[in-house]
């Protein structure tokens, strides 16, 4: 696949932080029609009426039912699959719904995609997928291997689907993110809730994200993890930036979350043997890639990463820096 033009898409989660602003992005490029696919009435509603576009269709739908999404993914050439469950401490009380929506829900996408001969589907992951502590990350974990090893159950003789999958850190600013909730603490004149300052996590801005998504999308062979080559900031950091950039209102600690990591990784030491490089991303394959497969990524090379790919191991976001991207994001 190598343009957007003229294409149908549907975009699981479509009215989320990551779907939405997909959504905007997508409307600038010449495609044919954008599905969104989700739950809430309401979100859909008002997504509808600010964006008010007649390539938009909105599609009521719950990724767990295979009948349905059956249906929206017909006649369609690429997914984007970002319907997750994602808060980590709601995922640790209620596991059995973590799984129903991020791994059956995600299975029930991949099938019906091979069904409908869908070009390319884009599976939205995440660095806690990653030797994983709780169990939002080993839920995205098995979302991941599904998605890379999706082609098993791909009749090439019948069908083209492409699976790929990525990982990456906080979407600045994204809902529930560690941003957005300092906000509305310091707005309503509270205190900042810190676990430990020095706790790190890779960052990327929505643009960013947004750049990476689709070039993956655009260039990905099928079954490979796409990661993006990003920095990290400390809790510190944000707390700091926002306090200079807002108020300082004062904090308190408050003990680390069940199945809360200190650092993220985004690739581990294990999957060095098949990981490749270019300027600014990895790819990790199913295999120890040969000379002639690496030659086949543009710039790509064997990489240079000698031990986990993790947030304390990265140049660190400054606190200017973070103030910049937070104005630049409109975040405040
Ligand atoms: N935000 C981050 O920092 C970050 C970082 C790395 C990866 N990710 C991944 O990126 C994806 C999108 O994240 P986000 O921040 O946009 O999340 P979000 O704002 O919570 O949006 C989630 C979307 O999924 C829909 N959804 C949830 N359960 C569903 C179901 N069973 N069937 C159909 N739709 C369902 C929600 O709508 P309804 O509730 O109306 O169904 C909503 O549209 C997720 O897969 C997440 O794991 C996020």
């Amino acid at each position: 696949m190598n343009e957007l033009k003229g294409k149908k898409i549907l975009i699981t989660g479509g009215t989320g932080s990551l779907g939405q602003a997909l959504t905007k992005r997508l409307l600038g490029e010449k495609v044919n029609e954008i599905r969104i696919f989700s739950r809430n009435e309401n979100k859909q509603v008002m997504m509808q009426s600010e964006l008010n576009e007649d390539r938009l269709r909105f599609l009521i739908g719950d990724i767990r039912d295979l009948s349905r999404i059956q249906r929206a993914v017909e006649d369609v050439d690429i997914v984007f699959h970002a319907a997750a469950l994602k808060h980590v401490p709601v995922i640790e009380l209620n596991p059995f719904e973590g799984i129903n929506t991020n791994v059956v829900g995600s299975r029930n996408v991949i099938e019906s995609c091979i069904h409908e001969d869908v070009e390319v589907v884009v599976g939205i992951g995440t660095d806690k997928a990653v030797s994983p502590l709780n169990t939002y990350g080993a839920t995205k974990l098995l979302m991941e291997k599904l998605f890379v090893t999706a082609s098993n159950y791909v009749n090439k003789e019948r069908h083209r689907t492409k699976f790929i999958s990525l990982r990456y850190g906080n979407v600045l600013g994204s809902s529930g993110s560690v941003i957005p909730k300092f906000i509305s603490q310091i707005k309503a004149k509270q205190k900042i809730t810190i676990t430990d300052p020095t706790m790190t996590r890779f960052s990327i801005t929505m643009d960013e994200a947004l750049n990476f998504i689709l070039e993956s999308a655009m260039t990905g062979k099928g079954s490979e993890v796409f990661v993006p080559k990003l920095r990290a900031f400390t809790i510190e950091t944000v707390k700091e930036a926002l306090q200079e950039l807002l108020e300082n209102t004062g904090e308190i600690r408050v003990p680390v979350r069940q199945g809360e990591k200190y650092h993220e990784t985004l690739i581990n030491l294990d999957e060095m043997r098949t990981t490749i490089e270019t300027d600014s991303k990895y790819v990790i394959l199913q295999k120890v890639p040969t000379d002639d497969e690496i030659k086949t990524y543009s710039a790509g090379r064997k990489t240079s990463l000698t031990k986990s790919y993790s947030s304390d191991s990265v140049k660190m976001i400054t606190k200017d820096e973070l103030k910049k991207l937070i104005v630049q994001s409109k975040l405040v």
